[in-house]
């Protein structure tokens, strides 16, 4: 998606770095906060880019997400270096996961990132390649 005069911010986020894990989704919140994004709004999108977030740091080498902003709404575009989601269905459904039993000592896996995702979204697109990676479309509206 691509409008002028669009705002448009990209991210890093690496894999397995879980000491700076949810700094990009912090980051993303803060700019919305900032140009006075409704409360509600900010709260949405803080939520989806964050588990997007995570999804890559537990899953993927390295990934980049890319924040826009137009006058209708908040677009994520979150793509990443890694295995690939083979069956995306599945993965979509509340508690399935594959996370390690470090990653659950640590509280993650739950399982509930992607239907969290679908709940706070006005749209989400999945397309994934296994071996690959996967690339994970998020939009907001006003
Ligand atoms: N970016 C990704 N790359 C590879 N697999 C992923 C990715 N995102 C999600 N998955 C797969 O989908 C499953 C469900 O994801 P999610 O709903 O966020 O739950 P959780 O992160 O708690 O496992 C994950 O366990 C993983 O198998
Ligand atoms: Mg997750």
């Amino acid at each position: 998606m691509t409008e002028e005069g669009a705002f448009r911010r990209n991210f890093e986020v690496l894999g397995e770095d879980f000491y700076n894990a949810g700094r990009v989704s912090t980051e993303i919140k803060e700019i919305l906060q900032q140009v006075g994004v409704a409360a509600t709004t900010v709260r949405r999108v803080a939520i989806a880019a964050y588990e997007a977030e995570m999804n890559v740091v537990m899953y993927a080498r390295r990934g980049t997400v890319c924040l826009e902003l137009t006058p209708e709404l908040v677009h994520l575009l979150v793509r990443d270096e890694g295995p690939g989601i083979e069956d995306i269905e599945l993965a979509m459904q509340e508690g399935y996961s594959t996370a390690t039993e470090r990653m659950r000592e640590m509280g993650f896996g739950a399982g509930m990132g992607l239907p969290n995702i679908q709940k706070n979204s006005d749209r989400l697109v999945i397309h994934s390649t296994a071996g690959v990676g996967t690339e994970v479309e998020i939009e907001v509206r006003f």
